[in-house]
């Protein structure tokens, strides 16, 4: 197993065992099935004290979120400190951004940002995140024994089109482990940032690939108890996508709001 034994005359508290969170996340979406049975409205996102997701417990907000001021100079403190012209071509491409290619298996992945109505979203800045092909982020705090790729920072960045269109090349992530409880491993992801038109509308997801067996045994994907807008997180294979003798293609829609709408974090 992955836990070292403690030393000798410490008394180890009980492993937070898989089998444990998986009943947990097992009853979480039977009284969910239940509530809906029962006639109550489907909830699309989370409830954030969901307790597999044990990392959060004690972190998510308590409290409803404070509105900002009303006073325009305030809304401009919190705009966006980028403009058009800051963004490159490059920034989209995550395999350009060093001397050589990244290791994995280069993917493209696009889609579109669409409103309620299916209208595209347009100019809007999307930037994306991701550990390496080996699970590894490029960050101090994960430390996790994978390699870390000299090729592959794992961020990028781009404008959504007139079609509301954002576009990617990358490496497929690889899985990787974290401590919310004994052999957990989070599916292969990229989170995603759709930063709006001001910071106080921006808006962080997750986007996962299909058939990843590691998504029954998750408690963030499972946190989103509702099949449906859960399902909405993962990306489409799409064969038209891929390019021959280069890359796999995945498509990824994101919509922002209404019956349809896409998980975020702050669950709007
Ligand atoms: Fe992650």
């Amino acid at each position: 197993m992955t836990t070292p034994p403690a030393p000798a005359g410490t008394i180890e508290p009980p492993a937070l065992t898989q089998a444990r969170i998986s009943a947990e996340i097992a009853a979480a979406r039977d009284d969910y099935a239940r509530s809906i049975a029962a006639g109550a409205p489907v909830r699309p996102h989370p409830d954030r004290d969901y307790a597999p997701y044990r990392s959060s417990t004690l972190r998510h907000p308590r409290h409803p979120l404070t509105p900002m001021a009303a006073d325009p100079e305030d809304v401009e403190l919190s705009g966006p400190v980028f403009g058009v012209t800051d963004i490159t071509d490059l920034d989209h491409d995550l395999t350009r951004q060093h001397r050589g290619e990244p290791q994995g298996e280069r993917i493209t992945v696009t889609g579109r940002v669409l409103d309620r109505s299916g209208r595209p979203v347009r100019g809007q800045l999307v930037e994306i995140w991701q550990a390496n092909a080996s699970g590894r982020y490029a960050h101090l705090r994960d430390q996790h024994p994978a390699p870390l790729d000299p090729h592959f920072t794992g961020v990028g960045r781009c404008l959504t089109d007139d079609q509301g269109t954002y576009s990617f090349v990358t490496v497929k992530p690889g899985a990787y482990p974290w401590r919310n409880h004994d052999n957990a491993w989070r599916p292969a992801h990229i989170h995603f940032s759709l930063f709006g038109s001001a910071f106080t509308q921006r808006l962080i997801t997750q986007m996962y690939f299909p058939g990843d067996p590691l998504f029954a045994y998750d408690p963030i994907l499972q946190s989103v108890t509702d099949d449906d807008a859960r399902g909405r997180l993962v990306a489409a294979y799409d064969h038209d996508l891929s390019t021959p003798e280069w890359s796999l293609g995945y498509r990824w829609d994101i919509v922002l709001d209404g019956p349809s709408a896409t998980w975020t974090e702050e669950g709007r």
